[in-house]
């Protein structure tokens, strides 16, 4: 039998968040109804509800918990249980003032909304722990209980607190990571500007400082508070899992939110689930955005089916201008969390509020009911198709192509005083993913510590923070016959944010067969140029340009701009198996998917269909089948070009030949009746 993410569940998951104790209790029941009608099979419930079950310090009310879960039960529809710990009430706050988180200026972020607490307060790790344990007493064995969310989207509005406790446990954190003070000071460079520490008092989160801080502590404090908030996490996810060994437990994650290291976190989940919402008004930017991001939440589950946790069915009420969803994106949308191995797509939320923060929200049932509504009609076509394709349940994604991302280099890279402030740990990964996703080639995102032995090419860009094992492992991967494309600015210091001296990217010269000796970083608007050697083909480039010499290493191209012309800027160089390529420039995206289709094309990769402007394409797979996803991002019809595919569309049972046609943001998938060619 297949894996399934849910074990409760068979088929694709469908449903969302459920927020009942915000209408009375007869609305329950007509919402049940209608969730049948929609084909919802999972909702999440109580992310919101702490004050509501308990009102006053460990008192307790859930017996309208316990009506629910009869009640969801009674009608065959399974809950997701979040044990509530997002939003403490007001007493705790009242109580325990110094659970409340403070920012690098000493402001005390107060009760009113969410998230009004520090990862680091013992006052609130006690309530929480307190609180999950009577969940995990009270519904551990109940039919309808499916799933655990802990928490709800940890550190989206409060990722750093910088409070006395919170210095407190940074320094124990640091002891235990260094052991003494000598140690530290060697880390983190401390003879610079006068900052020896001589007593660990002395040390503190990077709070508002006249300048730039030392980048060393601040890099050490962003892996502290993702480990503090991971701790949080674990702590609950403890409790749950010795009350029911066999309900998996997770959390939504936040997709590229730079504060937590997911790559890890994805350890600790039994599946990821993340919360998608695209800007309708993004065009394809936002397409390529929210596939780099269903991507890396997938590499984070090592590949994993997982499930869309949240998205909306039209309009979010957090932008300054919030566009609706025209007919069709919202199942696009939910297409493409498919097409990148989702078995389950859930909404935030069900039924829109009539209150709060986000009455203007979209939900699944909005403000006017659901018989006049384009979009509950929209959300019912929905449910009847994710059963129609309950066969994709527990296949995976397949692709020969992998990009490194790390989030300690991002942390890193991101941290002041750079050369330019023009690259960053999303925006050079993404440009790579672009060119690939615009000629169909289907990426997997894979972190520093992944087995890297069954891709074909493997791409790292900008991986400015590289650690020794990291180093070796690229170099294992090319030694063993792996094709590697490294980017500009990449492995320029190690853990501690300190500089491998000798020629950038030092631990790596020998694979890359070259050293950078400078580079210049370019501004907004200014272009350099370079000529392919082979073809006299001139590419263009900006945002950075290295300057580099070659020990080893063929020369593909060279700068034709100023004092840099006949200096190399793309390079190749043989070691052991396989290849290492060198990007010293960013080009220009059409000139980049050139040189990169080209490469890729001799490393044995080749685009799943022929590209096509606004087409995505992924494939999944499983024992038996394999199912082409083709996805248009496009607000036209298209015809789509398939080369030499063949198949069946699974959702009418269509025969498909070579071509398929797609109405605006249209999205098939076909089981095809053959194996990829090679
Ligand atoms: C998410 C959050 C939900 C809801 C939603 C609105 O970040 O988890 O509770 O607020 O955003 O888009």
């Amino acid at each position: 039998m297949k894996r399934r993410v849910v074990p409760k569940i068979s088929g694709l998951i469908y449903g969302g968040d459920y927020n009942p104790e915000q209408w009375p209790e007869q609305v329950w029941h007509e919402d049940m109804a209608l969730m049948k009608k929609a084909g919802v099979n999972l909702v999440t419930i109580c992310v919101f509800a702490w004050s509501r079950i308990e009102p006053r310090p460990g008192e307790y009310d859930f017996d309208w918990v316990h009506r629910l879960m009869d009640l969801l039960a009674e009608n065959g529809i399974f809950a997701c249980l979040a044990n509530a710990t997002a939003s403490p009430p007001h007493w705790m706050a009242r109580l325990y003032p110094e659970s409340l988180p403070v920012d690098a200026e000493g402001r005390v972020y107060y009760p009113g909304s969410r998230q009004h607490y520090s990862v680091t307060s013992r006052d609130y790790r006690r309530h929480v722990a307190a609180l999950t344990r009577e969940f995990a007493r009270r519904f551990a064995g109940h039919p309808a209980l499916a799933v655990w969310h802990v928490n709800n989207e940890y550190a989206c509005h409060m990722p750093y607190c910088m409070s006395e406790n919170t210095a407190a446990a940074f320094r124990a954190w640091l002891r235990e990571r260094y052991g003494t003070l000598d140690a530290l000071n060697e880390a983190w460079g401390t003879t610079f500007w006068s900052q020896i520490i001589s007593d660990w008092e002395e040390i503190l989160p990077p709070r508002k400082a006249p300048t730039q801080l030392n980048p060393a502590l601040q890099l050490d404090y962003h892996r502290f508070i993702h480990q503090a908030t991971l701790e949080c996490y674990l702590a609950e996810k403890e409790i749950l899992q010795a009350a029911t060994p066999d309900i998996p437990i997770t959390t939504n994650f936040v997709g590229l939110m730079k504060s937590l290291d997911y790559m890890e976190w994805g350890r600790h989940v039994d599946f990821v689930a993340w919360d998608s919402y695209p800007d309708p008004n993004g065009g394809l930017d936002e397409s390529v955005l929210n596939a780099l991001a269903h991507s890396w939440m997938r590499g984070c589950g090592r590949g994993q089916p997982w499930v869309l946790m949240e998205q909306v069915t039209s309009q979010v009420n957090w932008r300054p201008v919030n566009s609706l969803k025209p007919p069709g994106m919202m199942r696009l949308h939910s297409y493409q969390a498919l097409a990148h191995g989702a078995d389950g797509i859930m909404f935030f939320q069900w039924r829109a509020s009539r209150f709060g923060g986000e009455k203007f929200h979209g939900a699944m049932v909005p403000h006017v009911g659901p018989e006049r509504s384009r979009i509950f009609r929209e959300v019912c076509e929905l449910g009847q198709e994710l059963k129609t394709l309950a066969v994709l349940q527990g296949s995976t994604v397949d692709s020969s192509v992998a990009l490194m991302m790390d989030a300690q280099n991002r942390w890193a890279l991101e941290l002041g005083s750079k050369p330019s402030n023009r690259l960053n740990g999303v925006t050079e990964p993404l440009h790579f993913f672009r060119a690939l996703w615009q000629n169909a080639i289907p990426v997997e995102i894979v972190g520093t510590d992944h087995d890297l032995s069954r891709y074909r090419v493997l791409v790292v860009p900008t991986l400015y923070l590289m650690t020794q094992a990291t180093a070796q492992r690229l170099r294992d991967y090319v030694q063993a016959g792996g094709t590697l494309i490294v980017s500009y600015f990449s492995g320029i210091v190690n853990e501690h944010e300190q500089i491998q001296l000798g020629g950038y990217p030092a631990m790596l010269r020998d694979v890359l067969g070259l050293w950078v000796e400078e580079w210049q970083p370019l501004p907004e608007g200014v272009q350099k140029t370079l000529r392919l050697n082979a073809t006299g083909q001139i590419l263009r480039a900006h945002t950075w340009c290295d300057l580099l010499h070659v020990e080893g290493a063929e020369v593909l191209a060279t700068y034709t701009s100023d004092f840099f012309a006949g200096r190399p800027a793309l390079t190749r160089h043989r070691f052991g198996q396989g290849w290492a390529y060198y990007v010293a420039t960013k080009l220009e995206p059409v000139d980049l998917e050139s040189w990169l289709l080209n490469t890729l094309a001799e490393a044995g990769v080749h685009p799943l269909i022929p590209p096509q402007e606004g087409i995505e394409a992924t494939l999944r797979m499983d024992q038996d089948h394999r199912y082409l996803f083709i996805l248009n991002h496009l607000d036209q019809a298209r015809e789509v070009e398939l080369g030499t595919w063949r198949g069946v569309d699974l959702l009418h049972g269509h025969p498909v030949v070579s071509k398929l046609a797609l109405p605006p943001f249209g999205a098939a998938v076909v089981r095809l009746d053959t194996l990829p060619s090679p």
